[in-house]
Formats: structure tokens, sequence, C-alpha cells
């Protein structure tokens, strides 16, 4: 079977350390296409690409016939554009996170895509990864019991200088921790109903961000969700994802690829462990994405991130936004 052919749109740091590295690991995915304005950009692309055709202009990369699918890895607020633009050209679309700005941008997204043919993934990666998926496989095999809570912790630096400092990117909860709320929506299986958060800048001065936070999501079969983000802790760095049931407890220790299971009764945790991405890092569901939107374009498996529920996280990562701007603290997140 010939190859799904993908052309990327956006050549910086998520496309160079992490799609173009993972879909090289695709025998079934060939990467024919990519585009930038940034001349420099296309030449750390085309260093491992080299067969590619490499595109200063999105519209050369649309006219392009090779091009089955459009990885779009641009700054938030090119998505909506180049996503409709792209669903129009004929290709289908695997958006990099978040599915726009706001609610209107990604509704003109999800509008497109159903006006289309084709098929839309969003890449919130993280519950691709091997851990993540094996966490999820134990808790449907019935290990901890009916989920209760979920609790994740993050300490780290803080986000990247440039475009992710300026207002433009829908806010730290939509441009970072819109992941976390994915995996929360996924774990919880049922709709959010409010959503509690508090939180501002207390310590990075030079940026404008919020640099801490706690986010609890309560969803309405009554699980509840707490985020607890903290980017002024560059030194042992962490990232854990603790899903506790009325059976047993669920640790993901994302850094160091570990899960560990603590059942109710038993003393003694059992324990798997994981390898890490193609670069080393826990960023971990970049390739086992792709495959999954392979199955998806191939054998129509259900497409895993659609954009109907990047939309429902979207809610979630707004409304937690807006309580902490705002200081209102509880969102409803009836419509
Ligand atoms: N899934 C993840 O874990 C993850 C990680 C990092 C970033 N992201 C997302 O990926 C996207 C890109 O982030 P990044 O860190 O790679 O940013 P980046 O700034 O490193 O790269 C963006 C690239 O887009 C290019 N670009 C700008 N305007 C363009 C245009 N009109 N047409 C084509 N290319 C254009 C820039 O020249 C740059 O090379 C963002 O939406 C971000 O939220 C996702």
């Amino acid at each position: 079977m010939d190859p799904v052919r993908y052309g990327i749109v956006g050549l910086g740091q998520v496309a160079i350390k992490g799609h173009i590295p993972e879909l090289l690991r695709i025998p079934d995915i060939e990467i024919v296409a990519m585009c930038d304005p940034d001349e420099s950009a296309r030449e750390r692309a085309l260093q491992l690409v080299p067969d590619a055709q490499c595109y200063p202009d999105y519209d050369s990369l649309l006219q392009d016939p090779t091009v089955d699918v459009v990885l779009i890895a641009t700054p938030n607020w090119l998505h909506k554009e180049q996503a409709i633009q792209a669903f129009r050209a004929g290709k289908h679309v695997f958006l990099e996170k978040p599915i726009g700005i706001d609610l209107e941008e990604c509704d003109a997204i999800l509008e497109a895509w159903r006006q289309s043919d084709r098929l839309l993934q969003v890449g919130h990666e993280l519950r691709h990864a091997n851990l993540m998926r094996t966490m999820r496989q134990k808790i449907d095999e019935g290990l901890i019991g009916q989920v209760q809570m979920i609790v994740l912790q993050e300490f780290r630096f803080p986000l990247l200088p440039g475009w992710r400092q300026t207002g433009k990117t829908g806010g730290v909860m939509l441009e970072k921790n819109s992941h976390f709320f994915d995996l929360f929506n996924w774990l919880a299986e049922a709709p959010p109903a409010r959503v509690i958060a508090t939180g501002g800048n207390n310590v990075n001065k030079d940026s404008p961000l919020i640099d801490h936070c706690i986010v609890t999501v309560e969803y309405v079969n009554r699980v509840r969700a707490t985020l607890l983000m903290c980017l002024f802790a560059e030194h042992g760095s962490q990232l854990t994802i603790d899903v506790i049931g009325d059976k047993g407890r669920l640790i993901a220790y994302a850094k160091d690829q570990r899960l560990v299971f603590y059942s109710r009764k038993e003393p003694e945790p059992q324990e798997w462990s994981f390898e890490p991405g193609a670069d080393g890092s826990f960023h971990m569901g970049f390739k086992t994405e792709h495959e999954s939107f392979l199955r998806s374009l191939r054998e129509g498996a259900p497409v895993i991130c659609s954009g109907p529920e990047a939309r429902e996280t979207m809610r979630v990562a707004l409304a937690a936004e807006r309580a902490v701007s705002d200081g209102t603290v509880v969102e409803s997140l009836n419509e």
C-alpha cells in the first residue's frame, strides 16, 4: 500500500523535535512537503527530510497534489485560517493543539471540517502516550474500580519566550494546560459540569502569564479532577498523574515513564515502565498519535482526539482561564 503523504506547515520546535523525528519512524507515512516563511526553519527541516518539497508559502503546499494530510504546527492564532484552507483544498488535517484560540475559531474549524469529507485530529498527544494508554487500559480492566479523583501535578520552568508570552495564544490554560484537561475529560468519561480555579502571577514578573494555579474540574458523574501547576520550579521538574478509584490508585510518573499501582488491599505496589520518545523526552505521544491517525485514514478507525473532543477540552480551559483572570473562581459549563 502507498504511504500516506504528509505536508507540514510550521517548522518550529514541535515539528523539528517532535513530529518530524517520530514521523520518520513510521514506514507508512512519508513527509513529502514542508512550509515555513522563515528560511532558517526550512533549512533545519530539510536537514531532516532532504527529499521533501519545501515551500516558503502555505498556498503552494495546499496546491501540491501529492499532499494527503496537512500537519499544522504554527502558532495558535494561525490554526483557524490554515485548517479551514486545508479542508477547502481537500486535505485531511492533523492540527496541533489548541483548536483555535476561542470557541468562535474552534466552531469555524469544525464547520469547515463538517462540510468536507476529510478527517481531523487534534494534537493532544498525552493520551496517545504508552504510559497513559496503559493507565487507561488498566482502568478499563477494573484495576482501580470506578474512577473518583484525578490529581495532576506539574512543576516546571516558565513558558518559553516569544509568541507564547503574548496575549495571542488564548492563555496558559489553553496553550499548555489543555493537554491536561484533555486527559481529565478522557479519564472522567463524563461531561464537565463546573470549573473551580484560582491562581495568578506571583513570581515570573517579567511575564504577563499566570505562573501558578489550582484548577478543579467537576464532572456530572461526580469525578473530581485537580490540576496543580507551578511554572517557577526549574529544577526537580515533575509531572505526575494520579487516578484514584474506589479499589486502588494508579500513578503515572511522566518524567521517568513509570506507572505504579497501589491496591487498597495489598501493601506491595505493582509497577510498569516505558520507553521515552525518539528525542528521549517524556513528550510521549507524537509517534503513537500519528499511528492512530493512520489507522483512521486507512481503516476508518474512530479518530482519537477528534475536533468535538478538542472543543470540550477548550471549554474547560477557557473556563479555567476566566475563573482565574476575572477572579470569579467558579465557572459553570452548562451551555
Ligand atoms: N503537542 C505538544 O506537546 C506541543 C508542544 C509544543 C508546541 N505545540 C503547539 O504547536 C504549535 C507550534 O509551536 P512551536 O513550539 O513549534 O512554535 P515555534 O514558534 O517554535 O514554531 C512555529 C513555526 O511556525 C512558523 N510560522 C509562522 N507563521 C507561519 C505561517 N504563516 N505559515 C507557516 N509557518 C509559519 C514560524 O516561522 C515557526 O518556524 C503551537 O500551536 C503550539 O501550541 C504543541
